[in-house]
């Protein structure tokens, strides 16, 4: 398993309030320490990728049981990192909800003991309100002013593809809902269709390198156009469609002995180079993942920019595990018009705790609490 002390800026004395985040959700125990509103103490990250890696995708009992065994030592490391002791923490935000049932409440259970065990007050975070916040975050570390509102926030990783006005309201935000995929998020996407074509887990970064290797217009794959109908949002997406035509090309074009030979090849692999993808790609298959490349970037920057001048927003943020994608980046910045495209450092983008904490901080200001008998919220919708 591999730790990660993702963007920390640690070091003693306290001038604002410190806030212990802790993050279960999915495949990532994550525990950091933030003071005030922008300075990363500690964020320290333990993804179980290693874990899930042979079954192509999270495993939800597994997810469980690592965070279990990590939550205690990671929130130990992270009160480390940032130099601080445990009496002076003034808060602990926790993940509520959305994401895996028995993963959220690993974290939530164990932030409610050590409130009540400790008398520091806890916040429960929405998950996807913590996505949103590792953008303003970035900003505030990066000490930029703050962003111009109302803000288009397009929030995507492996379990969401969601579009949310964003305004200050209050001593907080609040957050207006325009679109989410009413299938597959495009991190999933990524996902099946690198399990699919025998590319290992998890696809979005090997995709993202491979794509630059073919010719995007090669393979035409569909781009699935929603009616807005009385369940939908306006701006709705719909991924699943994408993943049925990859796999009718690989059916259509005979691909199945390249995938299982790849698939072979991979076991065991630590970090295949780009050397090895090459020696085991048809040029065929780069074709494919280009095209299925520029195909979600492309719905994603159409759909995030019509959502954006409904709006009226002046400002794009960027942000989840999706959001490192280079292709997307690129084109979202080249087709905003001059709007700012802001997307946070890709340690704060991948889930972690740093940016619980900072959705968690105007929450606790506010007086805000976790009541004892709070659950878990997995399909909790911001
Ligand atoms: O935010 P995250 O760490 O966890 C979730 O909340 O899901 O996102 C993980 C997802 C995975 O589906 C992974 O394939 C995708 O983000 N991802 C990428 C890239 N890096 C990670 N997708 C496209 N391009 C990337 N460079
Ligand atoms: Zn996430």
């Amino acid at each position: 398993m591999a730790i990660f002390n993702a963007a920390a800026d640690a070091s003693a004395g306290a001038a604002h309030p410190l806030i212990l985040g802790i993050e279960t959700s999915c495949d990532e125990t994550s525990a950091a320490v933030l003071e005030g509103a922008h300075r990363v103490r500690s964020n320290v990250v333990l993804s179980q990728i290693p874990v899930h890696q042979i079954y192509g995708g999270v495993v939800p009992e597994l997810a469980s049981r690592e965070h279990l065994r990590a939550v205690v030592p990671i929130v130990r490391q992270a009160l480390e990192q940032a130099q601080c002791r445990l009496d002076e923490i003034a808060g602990i935000a926790v993940t509520q909800g959305p994401g895996l049932a028995g993963a959220l409440l690993v974290g939530l259970t164990y932030a409610k003991a050590l409130a009540w065990a400790t008398g520091i007050p806890a916040v429960g975070v929405n998950h996807l309100e913590g996505h949103i916040h590792a953008v303003l975050l970035e900003e505030r570390r990066q000490g930029r002013p703050e962003p111009e509102f109302p803000a288009l926030a397009l929030v995507v990783s492996g379990g969401h593809t969601s579009l949310y006005e964003v305004r200050p309201e209050g001593a907080g935000y609040a957050y207006r809902s325009l679109g989410r995929t009413r299938d597959d998020a495009a991190g999933e996407a990524y996902d099946k269709v690198a399990k699919l074509l025998g590319l290992g887990y998890p696809g979005g970064p090997v995709i993202d390198k491979l794509s630059g290797l073919g010719e995007a217009a090669a393979v035409p794959l569909p781009r699935t156009r929603l009616k807005t109908d009385a369940g939908g949002l306006e701006f709705d997406f719909s991924f699943s469609g994408l993943k049925t035509a990859v796999l009718r090309f690989v059916q259509t074009q005979a691909l199945a002995e390249e995938i299982e030979a790849r698939r072979n090849a991979l076991r065991g692999m630590e970090k295949p180079d780009l050397a090895f993808w090459q020696a085991h790609c048809s040029q065929t298959t780069l074709n494919l993942i280009a095209s299925f490349q520029t195909t979600v970037v492309e719905t994603l920057v159409e759909r995030t920019l019509a959502a954006a001048e409904t709006a009226g927003a002046v400002s794009i943020f960027l942000t989840g595990g999706v959001a490192a994608n280079r292709q997307l980046r690129q084109r979202m910045s080249e087709a905003a018009q001059g709007l700012p495209v802001l997307a946070p450092a890709m340690n704060l983008c991948t889930d972690n705790a740093a940016m619980i904490a900072a959705a968690g901080y105007p929450r606790y200001l506010a007086g805000q609490r976790l009541a004892m008998e709070a659950r878990a919220e997995p399909q909790w919708k911001l």
